[in-house]
Order: structure tokens, then sequence, then C-alpha cells
């Protein structure tokens, strides 16, 4: 990332860099919950946690970027090691426990854009703040966030903060989701612009439970979903049983995620009647695996771990071969 930040820092290494990885086609653009992306392939959550990379993370492709998670107070996130490798599945498991530098200077940062592309903020809550004060940390990433970011998602999938998940539960969701609607609309109100709110689910979820998250995302209003975070499964591994258990506690992504969480959208795509808009996250690798996401009913897709074995060459190659499908439509 610091070579990066140096070579985007000068004018002319950076538009080479543009010129190898950018593609400015009209055909890609896309608009989602009223947002216009340059083209619909995104950063995932979780790899420029503190907005510290976003300008120069533009320059290899990206048509958004999802800052974050970010909570109200800085914390360290769980000792390491905390982030492994399982390179025979092409997948991470990382324990990492919102480690950030607090809201506060991730909004500063993200006063300073150099990137027309989109900027998500993904807000979550501190560690010593209890399931019963949850609300309160979102409000306050959301508020400060509010002028800075085109569009927030809500985290509550996170596997590595305690008890975090139990906040996908019907109750405590909906009054989240409905408290910070309530403030949204309050600032639309008060004429500012309207920055959609999505939210977004762990791939660990039952029919029963999407179908709750369909009724709040109806009853609340929130403008989407990313799906899906990390998975506290270890099934259809190739590693092996013994390494697998040694590294411990952690959510999977990658490869192995891939099937799962392509069910998760369809899902709720079809079961939506393709009325919620939806962000895919989940192991995609490839051009393939992006259309995958599409067809099952995703608008737009985001990728982790395919950029960390792949490159940013993927970020291209998924924008060419959507340009191809978009050919073969016409
Ligand atoms: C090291 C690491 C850190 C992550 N941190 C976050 C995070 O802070 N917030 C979040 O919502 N998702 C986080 N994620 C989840 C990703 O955003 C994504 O949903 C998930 O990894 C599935 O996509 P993938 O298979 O392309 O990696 C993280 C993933 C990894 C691998």
């Amino acid at each position: 990332m610091s070579l990066l930040k140096t070579a985007s820092g000068i004018g002319l290494t950076r538009s080479v860099i543009r010129k190898k990885f950018v593609i400015e086609d009209q055909r890609l653009k896309t608009t989602v919950f009223g947002l216009s992306f340059p083209n619909p392939v995104g950063l995932a959550a979780g790899f420029d946690k503190d907005a510290k990379h976003f300008n120069e993370l533009a320059d290899l492709g990206f048509g958004f970027i999802e800052t974050g998670t970010v909570t109200p107070l800085p914390q360290d996130g769980n000792p390491k090691p905390r982030l492994f490798r399982l390179p025979v599945d092409g997948a991470l498991i990382n324990r990492m426990g919102f480690n950030n530098e607090g809201v506060d200077k991730a909004a500063e940062r993200l006063k300073h854009r150099n990137t027309n592309i989109i900027i998500g903020g993904n807000i979550g809550k501190n560690k010593i703040t209890p399931n019963e004060e949850a609300i309160k940390d979102y409000l306050v990433c959301f508020e400060k966030l509010y002028d800075v970011v085109d569009y927030f998602v809500v985290n509550v999938s996170s596997p590595n903060t305690p008890d975090l998940r139990e906040l996908q539960d019907k109750k405590p969701l909906q009054a989240l989701l409905a408290k910070l609607m309530e403030v949204r609309n309050s600032y639309v109100k008060a004429g500012k612009k309207k920055k959609p709110l999505l939210l977004k689910i762990a791939p660990d979820l039952n029919t029963l439970q999407l179908d709750d998250i369909i009724s709040i995302v109806k009853e609340t209003g929130i403008d989407g979903l990313v799906a899906t975070n990390t998975t506290i499964s270890r099934e259809g591994l190739m590693t092996g049983e013994g390494e697998v258990k040694a590294i411990g506690n952690g959510g999977l992504s990658g490869r192995p995620l891939r099937q799962r969480a392509t069910e998760v959208i369809r899902y709720l795509s079809e079961k939506s009647g393709g009325s919620v808009p939806i962000i895919a996250a989940g192991g995609i690798h490839s051009a393939e695996d992006a259309l995958e996401k599409l067809r099952a009913g995703a608008s737009l897709v985001q990728i982790y771990t395919g950029f960390i074995y792949e490159g940013p060459s993927l970020i291209r190659k998924i924008n060419e071969a959507l340009l191809v499908e978009n050919k073969g439509n016409k």
C-alpha cells in the first residue's frame, strides 16, 4: 500500500497506473439506490478500515470502496496472529476484531477525497459497548460520517466481536435500523442529501432468519443489503483438519464461501421479488464468479479475499467480462 501511495502521489506514475487498471466506459455505469457507480466492482469492508488508502485504491479501477468497519472509539482488535491464509482453499480466516483508529480519524481523512468513485462507510460498535447500548455506537458513527461518505453499511454480522451477531435478531435489528432511518430522515428534512443505508448480513443465517431480514428491510425502509460477511462454518475445506483447528476462531472468506453467499443472494432476491438492492460479497475470485453473483440477483459486487489472491487485475477482468456480456445482450 505504501508503494501504491508513493506512486499515486506522482502525477506521471499515477496516470500510468490508472491507464493499466481503470476502464472508463459508460456501459459499466450502474445506478443503484440513487447512486451512480462508475462500474459495479467494489472493494469490500475491512481492507481500508481507517480510510487511509481509498484515494490510491481508486486508481486500481474500483467503482466503489467501502471503508471501515469503524467504531466510535479507537480499539486494538484481537491479539496477533489474527489473520491466516489457507492457500490450497483460496481462503482466509480472520479474527481481526474491528481494529481501527476510531470514527473521528476516518471522518477527517474522508474529507480529503481525490476520487470521483463512490465511497461507503461501514459502521460498528466497540467491543466494550454492551449490546443493549449498541444503538448509541452506531448513531455516533452514522452522525460523524454522514457528510463524508456516499452510503452506509450497518455491520452486525462480524463473527469477531463477542455477541455482535445477536443484533441480527429481529427485535434489536428492527430497533437499530429504525433509529438510524429516523435520524437519516430528519437530516433529509433539514436539507441534507439522502445517504443510502444498507445492512450487511452473515452467510450463516437460516431461511427463517433471511425471511425476517426481508421483512425488516421492508418495514424500516432501508435501501439494501450487503450479502455476505465471512462465515463461521469450516465445511468443505481442503486444508487439513488439524491445521484448521490450530488456527481457531474467526471468519472464513474466499472460495469456500462462494456458493453459500450466492445461495443467500438468490434466496433474498427471489423472495423479495427483486425489490431489495443487493451488494454481493463472498468468494469472487474470477469474472465468472462475479457474473454468478449478478445473475443471482445482485446489483453490485465486492471483492476482498479474491483481491488478495488474484491481485488488482481481477477488477479489470470482471469489468471486461461485463462489457463482453453487455455486447452479447445487444
Ligand atoms: C481480513 C478481513 C477483514 C475484514 N474486515 C471486515 C470489516 O471490518 N467489516 C466488514 O463488514 N467486513 C469485513 N470483512 C468481510 C469482507 O468485507 C467480506 O464480506 C468477506 O470477506 C467475503 O468476501 P471475500 O470472500 O471476497 O473476502 C473482512 C474480511 C477479511 C478477510
